[in-house]
């Protein structure tokens, strides 16, 4: 296995869309193609089985030097009140757009640090959402906690409007690894903020976990997977320290190149932390991601229903997902849409009754095919191109491309079928990458991704 990681470690998406944000076409893409390719998918698709929405609540009051989120770094919590008003008239836009309520299924609260804000004044931005909308009867809404800063409000305050799921950052419990990210943060806070929301009645609570951070060992890695299982969370995410120093201010810089894992140590940490994880009972879910076998996430993928998108894997589909706030992604089916990064611009813009996107991608008829191809690849690990609807010309070099994987066991091949196999699930990345033509035609010139692995 050690071999084959290093063989196929190489910078590659992650798949939250296809295509890539990198390989968005501008040309094509305008406001207007935006509203209105929205607004045809959400006719289709409201009634049926309702929309996503994601809100992006940008504030830290501390900076972890490893992230690689988009965030704004204050202690001054006079921003809350002002951005709610911002998000809120955001949503305003997208409802007069769309003409009727929305029906939210799916809702998250992400970041930044959703529980920067105070209980009271998120507990107005969702009341705020539901002016203007409807809740699904199966609604599923969860959000991004700090251990050090998530209270028993917090929870209470956001299970009382419907939220059922909350995922902790957890990353590392060494403490060494801890200051070296900027981020002192005792089990016991953890401990705390787990245990509180299951006694309010949450029924999904997830870890982050990361492997390969600065100083980390395999002993850390280990050490963490077993305080973590003593806390039983239902899902955990063991992500893959993605080190993108080239992002403008994100402060990764806070530590030295070579106080980071070597090559072999990291690989190492991912094949023992993933056996761990299976051994104290998580099975795993698409990539990066574990589930206890009673979780929704579970049970989704068991069904066939499991779906990804910006908000990573979610146990059901909807064809719109609309992103809220500073730097967000927004996903019609036919098209994506990013809101603008700065903070000032995104009032600005709301402000002016603007809908504050700056880029997008309207998506080609044969975009939707490779997209449904990388769709069943990372939710399902296999699919078939046996109808003329999944059938793309290229299909033959996807096969040329995938020969070598085929040779080392990772992927097999049936009559107009490809299925990936257990020792070929970890390189998932680099096989969807074989689909991804666009990837093909144009490589990019300058690192745009992070290592696969
Ligand atoms: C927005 S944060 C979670 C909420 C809250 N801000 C916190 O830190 O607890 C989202 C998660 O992304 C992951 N993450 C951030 N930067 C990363 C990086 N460079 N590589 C891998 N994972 C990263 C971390 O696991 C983190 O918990
Ligand atoms: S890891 Fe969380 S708290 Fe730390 S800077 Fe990133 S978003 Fe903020």
């Amino acid at each position: 296995m050690s071999q084959l990681i290093q063989k196929y470690n190489i910078p590659g998406p992650r798949y939250t869309s296809y295509p890539t944000v990198p390989y968005w076409d501008q040309d094509t893409f305008s406001g207007d193609a935006w509203k209105s390719t929205l607004k045809k998918s959400f006719d289709e698709s409201n009634e049926k089985e309702g929309i996503s929405l994601y809100i992006h609540l940008p504030y830290c009051e501390s900076l972890c030097t490893f992230c690689g989120c988009h965030k704004r770094i204050t202690k001054r919590h006079d921003v809350e009140e002002p951005y709610i008003d911002t998000v809120l008239k955001e949503w305003k836009l997208y409802c007069d757009l769309l003409g009727s309520k929305p029906i939210v299924k799916e809702m998250h609260l992400g970041g930044g640090t959703p529980t920067f804000f105070s209980p009271e004044n998120l507990q107005r931005l969702i009341n705020g959402i539901f002016k203007l909308a409807l809740k699904a009867p199966d609604h599923e809404f969860s959000f991004e906690g700090h251990p050090n800063n998530t209270t028993k409000e917090h929870l209470q305050a956001l299970y009382d409007v419907g939220f059922r799921r909350v995922s902790y950052g957890v990353q590392d419990y060494n403490e060494k690894v801890q200051k070296a990210i900027h981020r002192l943060q005792p089990f016991e806070n953890v401990k705390y903020v787990t245990e509180a929301a299951r006694e309010i009645g949450y029924t999904s609570v997830s870890h982050d976990l990361i492997f390969g951070l600065p100083h980390q060992t395999l002993e850390h890695v280990e050490e963490s997977i077993l305080k973590t299982k003593s806390l039983r969370p239902d899902r955990l995410a063991f992500y893959s320290y993605a080190h993108v120093p080239w992002l403008k201010g994100n402060g990764q810089r806070g530590f030295k190149d070579e106080d980071l894992p070597s090559a072999k140590a990291k690989r190492k940490q991912y094949e023992e932390g993933k056996k761990l994880l299976t051994k104290v009972g998580y099975e795993e879910i698409g990539m990066d991601h574990f589930a206890l076998k009673s979780d929704s996430l579970h049970q989704s993928m068991v069904s066939g229903k499991l779906h990804r998108n910006f908000m990573g894997y979610t146990a059901s589909k909807t064809q719109v997902m609309i992103g809220l706030g500073a730097s967000s992604i927004s996903d019609s089916w036919y098209s994506f849409a990013q809101n603008v990064k700065s903070l000032e611009e995104y009032r600005h813009l709301v402000d002016n009754d603007v809908i504050p996107i700056y880029r997008g991608h309207i998506l080609t008829g044969e975009d939707m095919i490779i997209r449904k191809h990388i769709l069943n690849l990372m939710c399902r690990f296999k699919t078939s191109w046996g109808t003329d609807e999944t059938y793309f010309p290229e299909i033959s070099m996807v096969k040329d491309r995938l020969f070598e994987m085929e040779q080392d066991g990772l992927v097999a091949f049936g009559i107009d079928e490809l299925r990936v196999t257990t020792e070929g699930q970890p390189f998932i990345r680099n096989i969807c990458m074989a689909f991804d033509v666009l990837l093909h035609r144009k490589e990019p010139e300058t690192r745009l991704f992070s290592m696969t692995i």
